[in-house]
């Protein structure tokens, strides 16, 4: 049985989620049944060279049962190519084969083709529709949500993009069965993410499934990606552009976990190990800054969560990188204010702030 999630954003059309097994096989259809697509002919199909091979056919026989005209770009399979240079490659395409406002785009694939289809969309003559159909466990319980779209330029990630929220996505669960255990225990970082900021009924949820996840049981995976969408639509509801501070809390355990990623460059760890490995660190930092009489909770918290963190597979990271060099990357994340450390600190589950806290404490929290 498929789920539905609805996003409801204030100022966008609502849209639906649907999680499910075998759910690509309607996509031409639940596409047609969206009231501002049912006289759109022309769809472009954006994948990478991995997934291409895998499910891109049945993606266009399903969009062609629907009367789509589909067309597919195949992009290298890789972050490189949220790139400008290939965002050009495929505007000059689209105008090359006459697409005009009233065409779609399909984004098949996980978090990288997301994000580059999506802005890809977004630009196209100042904006087109976008679906996304992702296919890894991250993009289907984060990033095909929320409309947050960019490619990467030299100096940064993320630098370039815009929000731009999708008209449908479609969660086919069957494509998990091909993902890469690496890519797997990532999105499990995610979803640990989302359950200690969500609520106990997630949190203890997960902890009792947690190894039901690991081994990528279909029930569990389902119910994972259920609960982590109806959390990101509700986050994103109350802060759709990152204005209210409330979009903050899905950062937590990413200021740490991306310095991790580019100081040991990235890719040799993943991005899922370094996101759990910035939450053990948040939690530290919550208990050093935590009033005496109050430390006993955070400390039982942290507990909770390293144990389920172990649980999903995503043991403590041995990365060897000096608390000095963290430092330092962290302070050119793009998300500091003037210089400032801020981080996402979680005292119990479902209970986060945002502090501003000093390089000495930082980096004592660090090891250094
Ligand atoms: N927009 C957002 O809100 C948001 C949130 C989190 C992350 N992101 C972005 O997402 C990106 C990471 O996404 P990702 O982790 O999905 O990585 P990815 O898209 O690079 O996918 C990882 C690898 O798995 C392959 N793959 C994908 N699906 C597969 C399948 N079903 N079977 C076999 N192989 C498959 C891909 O080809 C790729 O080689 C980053 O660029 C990050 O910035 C965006």
């Amino acid at each position: 049985m498929a789920t539905k999630v609805i996003v409801s954003l204030p100022g966008e059309h609502d849209y639906s989620v649907r999680i499910g097994s075998g759910i690509i096989a309607a996509l031409g259809c639940n596409l047609r049944e969206i009231e501002r697509f049912s006289t759109i002919r022309d769809v472009l199909v954006i994948t990478d060279s991995d997934v291409g091979p895998l499910y891109l056919a049945q993606v266009k026989a399903s969009l062609s049962q629907a009367g789509f005209k589909a067309a597919d770009i195949v992009v290298p399979a890789g972050e490189n190519s949220k790139s400008l240079e290939i965002a050009g490659e495929i505007w000059s395409a689209m105008a090359q084969l006459g697409m005009g406002r009233d065409c779609v785009v399909v984004a098949l694939g996980g978090g990288v083709v997301g994000d580059l289809a999506g802005y890809v969309a977004a630009s196209y003559m100042r904006g087109v529709p976008v679906v996304q159909v992702p296919t890894t466990l991250l993009a289907m319980v984060d990033s095909s949500v929320g409309g947050k779209t960019a490619v990467n330029l030299p100096e940064g990630k993320n630098l370039v993009g815009a929000f731009w929220q999708p008209s449908f996505v479609c969660a086919d669960t069957d494509t998990l069965a091909t993902l890469p255990d690496r890519e797997w225990r990532c999105g499990c970082g995610e979803v640990a993410k989302s359950a200690v900021i969500d609520s106990d009924d997630f949190f203890f949820w997960l902890t009792n499934h947690a190894h039901e996840l690991a081994n990528r049981d279909s029930e569990t995976t389902q119910e994972a990606i259920a609960r982590c969408v109806v959390f990101k639509a509700d986050v994103v509801a109350r802060d759709k552009t990152e204005s209210e501070g409330v979009r903050e809390c899905l950062n937590y355990g990413h200021t740490l976990g991306h310095a991790i990623e580019s100081c040991a460059s990235f890719g040799t760890f993943s991005h899922g190990a370094c996101v759990a490995e910035g939450m053990r660190f948040a939690a530290r930092l919550a208990q050093s800054v935590a009033p005496e009489a109050g430390r006993g909770a955070v400390e039982a918290f942290a507990e909770a969560q390293a144990e389920l963190l172990d649980a999903l597979g995503l043991e403590s990271l041995n990365h060897g990188l000096s608390p000095e060099e963290l430092l330092a990357a962290m302070k050119h994340d793009k998300k500091v204010r003037s210089g400032e450390l801020r981080f996402v600190l979680v005292d119990d589950i479902a209970s986060w702030r945002v502090e501003t806290l000093s390089d000495d404490l930082v980096l004592a929290a660090l090891g250094g």
